[in-house]
């Protein structure tokens, strides 16, 4: 149903969308300690660009290692919601430097996963990016060189000799994993690439999606109104992978779909044409940010959507464990 009238350009907004628990409760985290004194951040806490200015304001400074919190006479660092290696934790203790963890819970079930799988023996496979803060920090639990990173079937290890386009058999035992903010769909079709490769080789494959609720229900409240809409927006930031993977989302099912950072990355010109404009946005994009780009929508002559989202995040104690 629509409010808007014969003729008039539409906003329609994703179910589902913004920030999830995992990141509202690193801000939380990361915000209540910068009360007290400022605060070393190994990173961007989130993977927004508007986020990560109004922490630096509150006294969450960036730094790109221990040494650079210490010479700013700082005694904290804070690990990010994407999680870290064990060397980083190593590190701050070298350094005598308190660490304030954000690591999203269900992160960190993938890094003790991880670890667990290394120490029966499985070679890891994590499908997601290898220069990813996330999947750095996954591999650096397994702890072992018998682990990588794969976006694709070509990227596993095991080429034959150089220029035969050949490949080495699978080692006997593999286990597949993923980074948490991936797709769904592109990760089964990599499990069954990869199964098509082990399995006639007599090996084991253990596959578990680990992809979190967050991020598939973006996704699939993305999958219902992509069709219905001209264009998609998709509001996020650009080091965010959950977002990048809304883009994909839209763009597979055929409707042509932009990412913008913040309400004046819009190109008019853009949206002279479209008559139904779909919204989302990542995971790590906050809300005043959603309500500016549509506010700004509204100026360039769309009607102000019926409905907004809905909060339908599950409370962070359901997941302590
Ligand atoms: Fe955590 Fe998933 Fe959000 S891993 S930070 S709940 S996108």
């Amino acid at each position: 149903p629509s409010n808007a009238t014969v003729g008039e350009k539409e906003i329609v907004v994703a179910e589902v969308l913004g920030f999830c628990w995992g990141v509202r409760r690193a801000l939380e985290i990361v915000r209540n300690a910068a009360r007290e004194r400022p605060v070393a951040a190994l990173g961007d806490i989130i993977h927004n660009p508007i986020v990560v200015e109004q922490l630096t304001r509150e006294g969450v400074l960036p730094v790109t290692d221990p040494v650079e919190a210490k010479r700013h006479g700082l005694d904290r660092v804070a690990i990010t919601a994407h999680g870290a290696p064990p060397t980083r934790y190593q590190e701050a203790s070298v350094y005598d430097l308190e660490v304030i963890d954000t690591t999203c819970p269900l992160v960190t079930k993938v890094q003790r996963l991880a670890q667990k799988l290394a120490l029966q023996g499985y070679f890891l496979v994590v499908y997601g990016d290898a220069q990813h803060p996330e999947v750095r920090g996954v591999l650096g639990w397994a702890g072992t060189e018998r682990a990588c990173a794969a976006k694709s079937f070509d990227d596993l290890p095991w080429d034959g000799p150089r220029g035969t386009g050949a490949m080495q058999p699978p080692p006997r035992k593999v286990a597949l994993i993923a980074q948490t903010t991936k797709r769904t769909d592109e990760f089964t079709a990599f499990a069954q690439a990869l199964a098509a490769w082990v399995l006639p080789h007599g090996g084991e494959l253990r596959v578990v999606n680990t992809i979190c609720q967050p991020t598939w229900e973006r996704q699939e409240a993305l999958a219902r109104l992509a069709r219905t809409v001209d264009l998609v927006l998709v509001i996020g930031g650009r080091k965010s992978s959950n977002s990048a993977r809304l883009v994909e989302v839209s763009r597979s099912l055929g409707t042509p779909s932009v990412l913008v950072e913040r309400p004046d990355q819009l190109d008019p010109a853009l949206f002279a044409p479209v008559r139904r404009v779909g919204i989302t946005a990542g995971a790590s994009t906050p809300d005043e940010v959603i309500l500016a780009v549509i506010e700004e929508l509204v100026r360039l002559g769309f009607a102000p959507p019926q409905r907004l989202w809905r909060d339908d995040d599950p409370d962070v104690e359901e997941f302590a464990d």
